[in-house]
């Protein structure tokens, strides 16, 4: 079931997700973490209210959705780097208990299974998504199974595209490949909260809620799980 939360803009998204991921920041809790731009938001307030209220993360352990194939962790745009940078170095975290998919090495596929086997034995209470304007999840691009596991991916095109404002701008720069956690992985995931901002997500968030739930929209398979939170803003939210 998806409960969809309207708000007014970003700021007051960011606001509603630190609300209800709160209540998961708890001992013995594991969070599902995200990159990109809409998170942001979330993790300053989640290392202002450390700072100030001291809330702590010593015994939480955290897995992000994905990472980039090919980037050096010191590399500034990989996932590890804007994890360390926007939260983890900010809070209580111990290094050991956070989990960046690793997208350097010979066996990106057996270490993708491992990865999936790590999340089989510490099961996410919460997984935080953005969306895709192509409606992908982590970097599950239309046409993905929707029972994939972990997995080595080829970026879609308007992805590469929507990224390329991190990379100066040139496409070229963009990495062509992820690790990703794949569909079925997320959908074990016992919570979803999804955040969902600006006008150019206005389509994918329309397929996500009420389109068929088809591979061509990724995020639809979402419609199938028990407990999915959405926070949209009033332009995310414009054809629903
Ligand atoms: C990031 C991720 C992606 C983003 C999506 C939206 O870890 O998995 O699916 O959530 O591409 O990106 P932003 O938030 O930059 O609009």
């Amino acid at each position: 079931m998806i409960r969809i939360i309207k708000v007014k803009d970003y700021e007051e998204a960011s606001d509603k997700a630190f609300e209800v991921m709160k209540e998961f920041i708890a001992p013995g809790k594991v969070l599902g973490l995200a990159t990109g731009s809409t998170p942001l938001g979330l993790y300053a307030r989640m290392v202002k209210d450390h700072k100030e209220n001291g809330t702590s993360y010593k015994d939480i352990r955290s897995f992000n959705l994905d990472e980039y194939v090919g980037l050096e962790i010191t590399h500034p745009e990989s996932y590890y780097a804007f994890m360390h940078r926007n939260l983890f170095d900010q809070i209580d975290i111990p290094e050991e208990n956070t989990h960046v998919p690793s997208g350097l090495g010979d066996d990106l596929e057996g270490q993708a299974k491992k990865y999936d086997e790590m999340i089989d034995a510490s099961p996410v209470d919460i997984q935080l998504l953005g969306i895709g304007s192509d409606g992908h999840i982590a970097f599950n691009e239309p046409g993905t199974p929707f029972d994939s596991g972990t997995h080595v991916t080829d970026l879609a095109e308007s992805t590469i595209r929507d990224n390329c404002r991190f990379f100066d701008n040139d496409m070229s720069k963009v990495p062509t490949q992820a690790v990703t956690q794949g569909i079925g992985t997320i959908m074990k995931a016992k919570n979803i909260l999804l955040i969902a901002t600006g006008a150019n997500k206005a389509q994918a968030v329309k397929d996500m809620i009420s389109g068929p739930i088809d591979v061509s929209c990724p995020a639809s398979i979402l419609q199938k799980h028990d407990n999915v939170t959405v926070i949209v803003d009033e332009a995310a939210a414009s054809l629903l």
